[in-house]
C-alpha cells in the first residue's frame, strides 16, 4: 500500500511540472560572438537562465559549428536545434516575399529599414514562412552591406570580371552580374579561406562580419556604397514553439522584445567602432563617394529591381519604399 501511495505521489509530482526537466533551446548561427547577432545570441541565454532558471536551458551554437545557413531551416524542422537567426538574403529558397530587402539602395539606412519592420507590411512578413513550418519571431538587424576587393572600386564598372563573394541571393546574385562581375555563392564559414587563396576577389557585407572575419587582413579597400540591408529574422519551428506551454512562451517573447532592443542599439554602434577599427589598422583603405558617385552605383544597379518586382510585390515594394520617408 505504501509502495502504492508513493508511487501516486511521484506520479503527480511529475505531472505537476515540478522536478520536469528544462526545455532546452539550441541557437544556432554562422557569425562571431562578438557582432551584433552572436551577442544578442549570448544575451538571450543570460536572460533566459535569469529569468526561466530551471524551466528553460539555452545552449548557443556560434560560427557555424553546428550548421551553416542552408542547413539550419531542416535541423529546425527536424528539432535539432530550435531557435535560428539567418540572414534574410538566405531565405529566397524558401519565399519570394523577403527578397524585398536585398533589394539594391530600397532603404537608405537603418532607421528606414526598422519602420518598414515595425509596420504592418514587415510585421505580416514574419509569417512568410508559415507554410513551411517556421514562424519568424522578430528581425533583427546588423547593418548596410559595404564592398570590399582587393583593388579600389570607386565606380560599378570597376567590378568587370571581378570574382565576388555573396550571400545565396538570386537578387544579389543578379545585381553583380548586371555589373559584369562573377558572383561565387558562399557560406560564411569559406569565405575566408576563399579570400586567401584568391578564389575570390571580393565580397559585400556588414562591417561587423567584415571585422570580426578578418577579412579587411586580405582585402587592400572597401568601398562604403551602404547599397543594401544586411539582417535576420528571429526563426523557430511551429510545432516546437506551439508545444510551449503559453506561460513560458510568453516570458520568451519579453526576453526577445528586450533583446532585440538592445541589439538594435548595439548594431548601429557595433558597425562605427569596426569601421574606425578597420581605419585605424591603417592596412585597408575605405573610400567614402561622393554623392555622385554613389548616385552611379545606384544607377547601376537598380535596374535589377525590374526583374524581381513582380515575383516580390510591388506593393510590398511601394511599402518599403515608403519607410525612407519615415512613413510606411
Ligand atoms: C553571410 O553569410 O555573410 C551572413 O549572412 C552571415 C550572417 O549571419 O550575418
Amino acid at each position: 500500500m505504501r509502495a502504492v501511495l508513493s508511487f501516486i505521489l511521484l506520479f503527480s509530482f511529475t505531472l505537476s511540472g515540478a522536478g520536469a526537466e528544462p526545455v532546452v533551446i539550441r541557437f544556432s548561427h554562422v557569425v562571431a560572438e562578438q557582432t551584433p547577432k552572436g551577442s544578442g545570441a549570448n544575451r538571450f541565454k543570460q536572460l533566459v537562465e535569469e529569468k526561466l532558471a530551471g524551466r528553460v536551458k539555452v545552449e548557443v551554437f556560434p560560427d557555424a559549428k553546428l550548421y551553416n545557413d542552408d542547413e539550419v531551416f531542416i535541423a529546425l524542422l527536424n528539432n535539432d536545434v530550435q531557435l535560428a537567426a539567418p540572414s534574410l538574403s538566405k531565405f529566397s529558397i524558401l519565399t519570394k516575399a523577403l527578397e524585398v530587402y536585398d533589394l539594391p539602395f530600397l532603404f537608405n539606412d537603418l532607421a528606414a529599414v526598422e519602420w518598414f519592420q515595425n509596420s504592418e507590411t514587415g510585421r505580416r512578413l514574419l509569417n512568410a514562412l508559415d507554410d513551411k513550418g517556421l514562424k519568424g519571431l522578430g528581425y533583427w538587424p546588423n547593418g548596410m552591406r559595404v564592398i570590399s576587393a582587393n583593388k579600389p572600386l570607386r565606380s560599378p564598372e570597376d567590378l568587370r570580371h571581378l570574382t565576388l563573394r555573396i550571400e545565396p541571393s538570386k537578387v544579389i546574385e543578379a545585381q553583380y552580374q548586371r555589373l559584369g562581375a562573377i558572383p561565387v555563392k558562399l557560406p560564411l564559414a569559406d569565405t575566408r579561406d576563399a579570400l586567401r587563396r584568391e578564389l575570390v576577389e571580393g565580397q559585400e557585407n556588414a562591417w561587423s562580419n567584415i571585422y570580426s572575419q578578418g577579412f579587411q587582413t586580405l582585402q587592400t579597400d572597401i568601398t562604403e556604397t551602404n547599397h543594401s540591408f544586411q539582417g535576420y529574422m528571429l526563426i523557430t519551428s511551429k510545432t516546437f514553439w506551439n508545444g510551449l506551454p503559453a506561460d513560458l512562451r510568453s516570458e520568451l517573447d519579453t526576453i526577445l522584445a528586450q533583446v532585440t532592443e538592445e541589439v538594435k542599439t548595439q548594431a548601429a554602434e557595433q558597425a562605427d567602432r569596426d569601421r574606425q577599427a578597420i581605419l585605424a589598422a591603417g592596412k585597408t583603405r575605405i573610400i567614402v563617394l561622393t554623392d555622385q558617385e554613389r548616385a552611379n552605383w545606384r544607377q547601376a544597379m537598380m535596374p535589377v529591381w525590374a526583374l524581381f518586382a513582380k515575383q516580390i510585390d510591388p506593393a510590398l515594394i511601394a511599402t518599403a519604399q515608403a519607410a525612407n520617408a519615415g512613413n510606411p
